[in-house]
């Protein structure tokens, strides 16, 4: 069973790409909702908060994990992944299959935009100069909340016009998705940069996650879903039928009682 945790539908994305990849996969999803949005939190509360999401996905029975959240994989991966690394319990998280799937895509100029978490800990221009690359990051810091929260095309614009701007100037030719929920916005960042004339590829590492998860995980199971969030969202809901189909039932659950191990 694959345990996919996000603050919100961000990896939704990723585990809907797995869904179709590995139709037989298990799939047990924590949207942390209640505590959305992670961009502003300390690596502390981030790291607490990814130990909660991975002990309540395992009492549900996974046994391998992707956290679909860059803002979580940058802060406190590393040290949870020694946490639950046996030769039973795998972690994937962003950074890393992100980082490889741009390299064979492009050595060109790149930005990423991303979480203030993920901005502040400089995860990601740290893994691309290991690769001899040197990027360009910048914070949206509104963003995930705003797309969660379904806000309309002139208030996302705002919110991504300094990206949008930043791209431009630095003549980047590739602006990667370094939040989960970003993908969901890519027509307003499409419109965004066609209203300024300028071309660049968008580029989303769901797909990239996803296959590296299908490369390391078990996907022979019954090709269950299973949903859970930790406060109820008609957005998310919406969201899981749209890609799981009508049939899928979301569970909200509530984490200040102490979740069993
Ligand atoms: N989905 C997360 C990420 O990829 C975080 C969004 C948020 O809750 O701020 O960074």
């Amino acid at each position: 069973m694959i345990g996919i945790f996000d603050s919100g539908i961000g990896g939704l994305g990723v585990a809907s790409k797995i869904r179709k990849k590995a139709p037989r996969a298990d799939l047990v999803y924590f949207g942390d909702l209640a505590n959305m949005p992670y961009g502003p939190r300390k690596t502390e509360e981030l790291f607490e908060l990814t130990l909660n999401a991975m002990r309540f996905l395992k009492s549900q029975g996974a046994t391998q994990f992707v956290a679909a959240c860059n803002s979580l994989s940058v802060a406190v991966i590393a040290p949870l992944a020694d946490l639950f690394e046996t030769p039973k319990t795998r972690v994937i998280e962003m950074v890393v299959p992100t980082v490889s799937a741009v390299c064979k895509r492009t050595h060109e100029k790149i930005l990423i935009a991303a979480t203030l978490a993920t901005v502040r800990s400089g995860m990601y221009e740290r893994a691309f100069a290991q690769q001899g690359l040197s990027v360009d990051v910048i914070a949206l810091s509104k963003l995930a909340e705003a797309i969660e929260c379904l806000a309309g095309e002139n208030e996302l614009e705002a919110i991504i016009a300094p990206a949008v701007q930043k791209a431009i100037d630095l003549h980047a030719k590739l602006l990667v998705f370094g939040c989960t929920q970003f993908p969901f916005a890519r027509s307003v960042f499409s419109r965004a940069f066609e209203k300024r004339g300028y071309e660049i590829e968008l580029f989303d590492p769901s797909e990239a996650v996803a296959d590296e998860a299908i490369k390391t995980f078990d996907v022979e199971g019954e090709g269950l879903n299973t949903f859970f969030v930790s406060k109820p969202s008609q957005v998310f809901n919406r969201k899981v039928v749209d890609l799981f189909g009508s049939h899928t039932k979301v569970t909200s659950i509530n984490t200040e009682k102490p979740v069993d191990n």
